[in-house]
């Protein structure tokens, strides 16, 4: 009874909620744009935003440093130096007009749990690592979850010399960063330094709100592709060419955005697809456009029928063009699989959540997270936190201060009682 009282106190103090909230905020004012968070990768701001890291994880008791991709490494002993670590973290990039929460509040929450064990000087039967991963959201190049590629040794060096909507290559942007494009091998880990990967992380969706829970267990991260298309027609004026002689890109590449909607409308199978940019050229009032580039993002919780869904979006896509008198061009610039969570980890944030009172409650990830690249070397698994509406990539995006310090708690509580694998009875 005197423990229950002693953890609704300490929730009512919501000390380490607290703290969140005034990093979360901090770390937001660091945006490219002072109206709109946007922190794109490699970005001044991303500068300034890892620098600003850097400094909370050594304020924590870490060794802390910046990695060839950009990641920000921070290393807590355990009872001696040098044993194999629990990796915490999260993302520090953003997508354009962001809110706050997505990606930080792991590395944030992270680093206060770190913070708190070393001001109680406790250390552990193994090291803990936060990493801040440089690109998760994939938003300036055209590939994404760059830094936990890196880390997972699976980074593909042919990305280095893609370029941003500016012109400017990954290779350049590094280097302007402070990084050698050279070195990116040596960001990447071992299996035997890892223990397991674990992030906490905004659910980004509305279930924990519905089912009135401040956290959940994450089964599963949902595969995506992503593909970029390109449609070429024939640019001409826009006065005198008749309707039935034009090869419009833009009037093909509307055709086609409606297609995939109504696709993935239809389909029962939890089936998402978005076009989240498009660009028509030359891009003039009174000029048909001749040419269309734009993005599509497929997800759903099973490999199989995504791939299916894929090819068949493909096909229709190919109709419109010929019909239409358009070449078309599709490249696939992500392709992931469904990660599941190792269930001997799962079990652990299930006791964590269980032993700060919450009921345990399962809930897949429809979002992509750097877990999805960390499977190549270490077993992972997530914690959600409950944020308002399931509102996320958007400024509106929120998590009240009892939630973040409610999933502190949780994260704390499994640091402290984290069984390795190999001592999983
Ligand atoms: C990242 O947030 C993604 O799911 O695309
Ligand atoms: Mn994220
Ligand atoms: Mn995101």
């Amino acid at each position: 009874m005197d423990e229950v009282k002693t953890r609704i106190a300490e929730r009512e103090n919501a000390l380490l909620g607290d703290e969140i909230l005034a990093r979360i905020d901090e770390l937001g004012k660091i945006s490219e744009t002072p109206e709109h968070l946007t922190r794109v990768f490699l970005s001044k701001e991303h500068r300034a935003a890892a620098d600003l890291i850097l400094g909370w994880m050594r304020d924590a008791g870490m060794r802390a440093h910046l990695d060839a991709i950009g990641n920000v490494c921070g290393r807590y002993e355990g009872e001696r130096p040098g044993l194999p670590c629990l990796m915490l973290g999260s993302h520090y990039d953003t997508v354009r007009d962001a809110g706050k929460w997505d990606g930080p509040l792991g590395l944030i929450t992270a680093i206060v749990c770190v913070a708190d064990l070393n001001k109680r000087g406790k250390r552990l039967p193994f090291a803990i690592e936060v990493t801040g991963f440089a690109d998760e959201e994939g938003v300036r190049f055209a590939s994404t979850l760059l830094g936990s590629r890196a880390v997972a040794g699976t980074f593909d060096d042919s990305v280095l010399g893609t370029s941003d909507r500016a012109g400017v290559s990954m290779r350049d942007a590094l280097m302007t960063f402070g990084l050698d494009p050279g070195h990116i091998g040596a960001a990447a880990r071992t299996r035997r330094e890892l223990h397991a990967y674990l992030e906490l992380h905004i659910e980004q969706g509305p279930v924990l709100e519905e089912n009135n829970l401040p956290v959940g267990v994450v089964t599963a991260i949902a595969g995506a592709t992503r593909l970029a298309a390109n449609l070429t027609g024939m640019a001409g004026h826009a006065g005198t060419v008749p309707m039935a002689l034009r090869r419009d890109a833009l009037a093909g590449a509307a055709e086609s955005i409606v297609a995939i909607e109504e696709f993935c409308r239809a389909d029962q199978g939890g089936l998402v697809g978005t076009v989240g940019t498009i660009n028509a050229m030359p891009g003039a009032t009174n000029v048909i456009p001749g040419q269309v580039s734009f993005t599509i993002d497929i997800r759903a919780a099973a490999d199989a029928h995504r791939k299916l869904a894929v090819t068949e979006l493909v096909r229709q896509i190919e109709a419109i063009a010929k019909r239409r008198k358009l070449a078309l061009q599709v490249d696939v610039t992500h392709e992931n699989r469904t990660v599941p969570c190792a269930l001997w980890l799962k079990a652990q944030v299930a006791d964590a959540i269980a032993g700060e009172g919450f009921r345990v409650f399962e809930l897949p990830s429809g979002a992509g997270h750097d877990g999805m690249a960390m499977i190549d070397i270490v077993d992972v698994a997530m914690v959600f936190v409950r944020c308002r509406g399931g509102v996320s990539h958007h400024p509106d995006e929120h998590v009240d201060r009892a939630d973040a310090d409610a999933g502190a708690r949780v994260l704390l509580r499994l640091i402290e009682n984290f069984t390795p694998r190999d001592a999983v009875g």
